[in-house]
């Protein structure tokens, strides 16, 4: 069975982004897949965080992935922190992870450009992510659009490592969603929809209510051509509307211009509407009570156990190949 590994960061609400281009892949895959899905509280840390909302924000994000179909008994759902081989593998990938390759990433300049208090961490958080996905083995890692860079730089470090020492670690696949591996902003739709936006109109978080998502849905930012057609350079509101219609409701890009041909964009917002509240009131619901139950810390402390058994193996497999600790006489 292949093992895959993903990430999100508990920096915020989860937005419908999140959910289309992670979440909803990594509950089919779970069913085929040996998986582990991470909180990753320490990269949320790279930007300055509010200590108590961050609690809150792991907690919710733990009940967010279980309200949206990740099943404990088919996967490792485990919070970063809890493991602390993630840090330790992760400063071994800073010693073998150049300063040029770091100030290619492209997340690195959008999240540093203009400000003056930027963290170390914030520069070497791919190094960090490597140390994520090899830990476990992964043999597939689905991620959205926005992390392709960052994966190129884990394998081509897990290549140097194995050339470098000892052949410790597999080399991980990118698997990147067909549809919506970009869900762009409402407001400005050429840019990427995202948990950090300061323009709330701008993103649909998995939280927000059915009133508020048709508010936001029924205002974002389309043209005055009044045809829905998929057509990314010319109408990117549109198309990013049919999007997310084609990722909640399963018809393809081509059904939706077929059902909406001839129909105005009135009708065709209603749709999308319609399509995501019918995917997201049933998680609301679930999250509601996942929140208040016992369960959630029995799940993290078995996930934190599980992923630490064989993250602490690769540990000391990558500590022997660098010549790390010693041998007992
Ligand atoms: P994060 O927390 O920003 O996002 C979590 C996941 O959601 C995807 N995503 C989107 N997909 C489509 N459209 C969007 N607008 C959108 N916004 C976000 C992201 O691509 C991601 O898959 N560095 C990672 C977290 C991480 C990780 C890892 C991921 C840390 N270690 C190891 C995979 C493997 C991040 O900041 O994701």
């Amino acid at each position: 069975m292949k093992t895959i590994f993903s990430g999100i960061q508990p920096s915020g609400s989860l937005t419908i982004g999140n959910y289309v281009g992670a979440i909803r892949q990594f509950v089919e895959l779970q069913e085929t897949h040996n998986c582990y899905f991470c909180i990753v509280d320490e990269h949320a840390i790279t930007v300055p965080q509010d200590r108590l909302k961050l609690r809150q924000n792991i907690r919710s994000l733990a009940a967010i992935y279980l309200a949206s179909g990740i099943d404990p008994k088919k996967a490792t759902l485990f919070i970063q922190s809890e493991v602390p081989a993630h840090t330790q593998l992760g400063w071994m990938m800073q010693s073998i992870n150049y300063m040029g390759e770091l100030e290619r990433m492209t997340q690195f300049k959008d999240k540093s450009e203009g400000k003056d208090a930027v963290s170390a961490a914030l520069f070497t958080y791919p190094s960090l992510m490597a140390a994520d996905i090899l830990l476990y083995n992964a043999d597939l890692v689905p991620v959205g659009d926005d992390q392709k860079q960052h994966l190129e730089l884990t394998r081509d470090l897990a290549q140097r490592f194995n050339n470098r020492f000892l052949e410790v670690f597999n080399i991980p696949e990118i698997s990147i969603p067909k549809v919506g591996a970009r869900i762009m902003s409402l407001q400005e739709p050429t840019k990427k929809m995202s948990k950090s936006d300061e323009n709330l109109k701008a993103s649909i978080f998995m939280l927000d209510e059915p009133k508020q998502i048709e508010k936001k849905i029924k205002s974002s930012v389309t043209d005055s051509e009044g045809v829905v057609k998929y057509d990314k350079e010319n109408k990117p509101g549109v198309s990013n509307l049919l999007d997310i219609h084609s990722a909640f409701s399963g018809e393809t890009i081509a059904e939706l211009e077929a059902k909406y041909a001839g129909k105005g964009y009135g009708d065709f917002k209603q749709g999308v509407v319609d399509a995501v509240i019918s995917v997201l009131e049933p998680i609301q619901k679930r999250y509601y009570e996942i929140l208040e139950s016992d369960l959630l810390d029995d799940i993290l402390d078995q996930g934190a156990e599980k992923a630490s058994l064989v993250a602490n193996k690769t540990i000391q497999k990558a500590k022997k190949a660098m010549g790390l600790g010693r041998v007992r006489k």
